[in-house]
């Protein structure tokens, strides 16, 4: 039987399976439960020192239907890290690891370019009890304005700086989670574990804009009659998620063997899982999925990765983690690798042609080779 148990960084997990920052880790009640259903870790939703200056708005979310309007494919929200006093959180931190003494509890944490801050909020996370840390350098909306989230993650030099601080002060694993708006995601990737991070999550929500209502010609969520650009998640943004995933994976593999990578955007399932770590995920985390199918889905998840697993005969997740990453290559290398293929083939089949006309004969020989050149 194959077995979905791992230790990543030292944590030890069931399965691969964390709930991703964001609404369905945003209080103790709701952790609880995913610790209950069965989740692997829990990242809680993201916290900051001073909660008096995340002021949230609704609506928040805007959703893309598919054709039929019976499933939302693509996800957009316009919502911040916690408005929920961090003291408040402190002790649901504790009351968790009570509750849950096994249950891997990551704080997200998220602060200003400010070491003391990012120092104290470390401190403090960690004396509550957390297993570890995930720094949110990535939320795409609102933070940003004051120079924090994917501000911090587009500029590579920052991050450095902010995680040689963290790292200063953590005493459990650190995962730098990427912002997807950027050209390349190797770059902050790289800086983040230069500064000894342990891992790296990507990826988080895609800068978007849902749409505009054709009636009131605004465009969505409205928010008194405006809006600003939001971050896009869900099934729709997988194939982003899986290229970066791919990206940051091949060059962990090259410059920082044996640090971790966490994967996520549009899991829904356990397939979408399989892929991530096909191509070089240690673990998965689902956010906009535990919104649509409710914390339960872990079940089907596990049951469909462990399908997988046995069907190609592997017993442990090392046994597929980034196995898929060797099918990559250049543009011109397909070209090449094309080119050699149809050659052989074109030989083959005039051999047999030559073969089955009976006597060797030069001129029947140009004569069909001619006439498969042309197609
Ligand atoms: C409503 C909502 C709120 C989110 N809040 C946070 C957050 O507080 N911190 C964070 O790191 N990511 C946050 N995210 C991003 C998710 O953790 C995740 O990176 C992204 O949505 C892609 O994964 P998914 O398609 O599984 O949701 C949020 C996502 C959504 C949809």
């Amino acid at each position: 039987m194959p077995t979905l148990a791992t230790t990543v960084d030292g944590l030890k997990l069931p399965n691969p399976f964390i709930i991703g920052s964001g609404p369905p880790g945003t209080n103790l009640n709701v952790i609880a439960r995913a610790f209950r259903e069965g989740w692997g870790a829990v990242i809680a939703k993201t916290v900051s020192l001073d909660a008096a200056k995340v002021v949230n708005v609704t609506p928040r979310y805007a959703k893309l239907l598919s054709a039929d309007r019976q499933e939302v494919i693509g996800w957009e929200n316009i919502e911040l890290i916690s408005d929920r006093k961090f003291e408040i959180w402190l002790d649901e931190f504790k009351k968790c690891k009570d509750q849950f003494p096994d249950g891997v509890l990551i704080a997200s944490i998220m602060e200003e370019f400010n070491k003391d801050a990012w120092v104290e909020i470390v401190e403090r996370c960690q004396d509550a009890g957390v297993d570890a840390f995930e720094c949110n350098f990535s939320c795409p909306h609102g933070l940003p304005e004051r120079k924090m989230g994917a501000a911090m993650g587009q500029e590579p030099d920052i991050l450095e700086e902010v995680c040689g601080w963290v790292m200063g002060a953590a005493k459990k694993p650190v995962w730098a989670k990427m912002t997807p708006n950027i050209t390349r995601i190797e770059d902050p990737s790289r800086a983040a574990l230069r500064a000894g991070c342990q891992g790296v999550s990507a990826i988080n929500t895609i800068r978007s804009v849902m749409g505009v209502n054709l009636e009131t010609l605004r465009p969505e969520p409205t928010v008194e009659g405006y809006t600003t650009p939001g971050g896009y998640s869900c099934k729709a943004v997988r194939p982003i998620a899986l290229r970066m995933v791919m990206e940051i994976a091949t060059m962990i593999r090259r410059e920082f063997p044996g640090r971790t990578l966490s994967g996520l955007g549009g899991i829904e399932n356990g397939g979408d899982a399989a892929q991530f770590i096909l191509l070089g995920s240690d673990t998965v985390q689902v956010c906009t999925g535990v919104m649509k199918f409710g914390y339960e889905c872990v079940k089907p998840m596990c049951e469909e990765l462990l399908e997988f697993m046995a069907k190609h005969s592997f017993e442990t997740l090392a046994d597929f983690k980034g196995k898929s990453l060797d099918y990559f290559t250049t543009h011109a290398e397909l070209v090449r690798m094309q080119g050699e293929r149809k050659a052989a083939q074109k030989a083959a089949a005039v051999t047999k042609v030559v073969k089955t006309d009976g006597e060797w004969s030069g001129d029947e020989f140009v004569k069909q080779s001619d006439a498969l050149a042309r197609g």
